[in-house]
C-alpha cells in the first residue's frame, strides 16, 4: 500500500509535525511506510491559472509538483496536515492544492477518471488551530475536501485541535497524540471499498 502525507506546518517541530508524526508512527506500527512531503522546504509555485492544463489535464509549469502528481496517482493513502492560517490552510498547502486543478482538469473537463487503486484511495486531515472556536475548521476542511474528491479519495477523516498555540502545545492536549496514532492505524485498517 502506498502511503503519502503532506506536511503543510512551516513552523519544524510544531504542533501540526508533532500530529502528524504520531499519525505516521500509527501507520508504522502497522508495518506500512509513509512517503512525508515537508511543502515548506519544495519548490512549487502557485497557480496562475493559465489554461496550460485545461486540454491535456497536464500542468505546464515545472518544479517539484511534478514529484507530487506522479505520487498521488499511485497512493492508496494520502495525510494531509495543516496548521489554521486566517481561518484556512497553511498558504503552502493551498499552493499545492491548488496545482492540483490539473487533476480537476483531467477529470471533469476532459472526463478521464483517476483512479482510486486497487484498495480504494482514503484520507486523513489533520488540523491544528491556535484559537478556541472558530470557523478556521470548517474553511479549512470544506478546501481539503474539495482536494480530496479531485484527486478520488471519497471518503477522509479528519482530527482537528483547537485553542492549541504555543509551539509543541500539542504535547499537552489530553488526547490529540493518541487520537492521531489511532487514525493512522485506521486508516490503514480501513476495508477495500
Ligand atoms: C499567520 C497565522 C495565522 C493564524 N491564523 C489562525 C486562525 O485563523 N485561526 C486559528 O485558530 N489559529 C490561527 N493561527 C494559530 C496557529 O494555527 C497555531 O499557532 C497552530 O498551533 C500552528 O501550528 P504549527 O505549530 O504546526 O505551525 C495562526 C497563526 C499564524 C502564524
Amino acid at each position: 500500500m502506498n502511503i503519502i502525507a503532506f506536511l503543510g506546518s512551516p513552523r519544524k517541530d510544531g504542533n501540526t509535525e508533532l500530529l502528524m508524526k504520531e499519525a505516521i508512527k500509527g501507520v508504522e506500527d502497522s508495518r506500512f511506510k509513509v512517503q512525508v512531503f515537508n511543502l515548506c522546504r519544495m519548490k512549487i509555485s502557485p497557480c496562475r491559472n493559465c489554461g496550460g492544463c485545461d486540454e491535456t489535464g497536464v500542468c505546464i509549469t515545472e518544479d517539484e509538483m511534478a514529484q507530487i502528481y506522479d505520487v498521488i496517482r499511485t497512493a492508496d493513502r494520502i495525510i494531509l496536515a495543516s496548521p489554521i492560517f486566517f481561518f484556512g490552510l497553511s498558504a503552502q498547502t493551498k499552493i499545492m492544492i491548488d496545482r492540483c486543478q490539473a487533476f480537476w482538469c483531467e477529470k471533469y473537463l476532459l472526463k478521464k477518471p483517476i483512479p482510486e487503486g486497487q484498495y480504494g484511495r482514503k484520507g486523513l486531515l489533520l488540523l491544528v488551530g491556535g484559537r478556541e472556536k472558530d470557523a478556521g475548521v470548517q474553511c479549512s476542511e470544506a478546501t481539503a475536501k474539495a482536494f480530496f474528491r479531485t484527486i478520488s479519495v471519497p471518503e477522509h477523516k479528519t482530527l482537528s485541535f483547537t485553542g492549541v498555540d504555543a509551539k509543541g502545545a500539542i504535547l499537552e492536549h489530553p488526547t490529540a497524540l493518541k487520537e492521531a496514532f489511532a487514525s493512522g492505524k485506521e486508516l490503514v485498517m480501513l476495508k477495500n471499498r
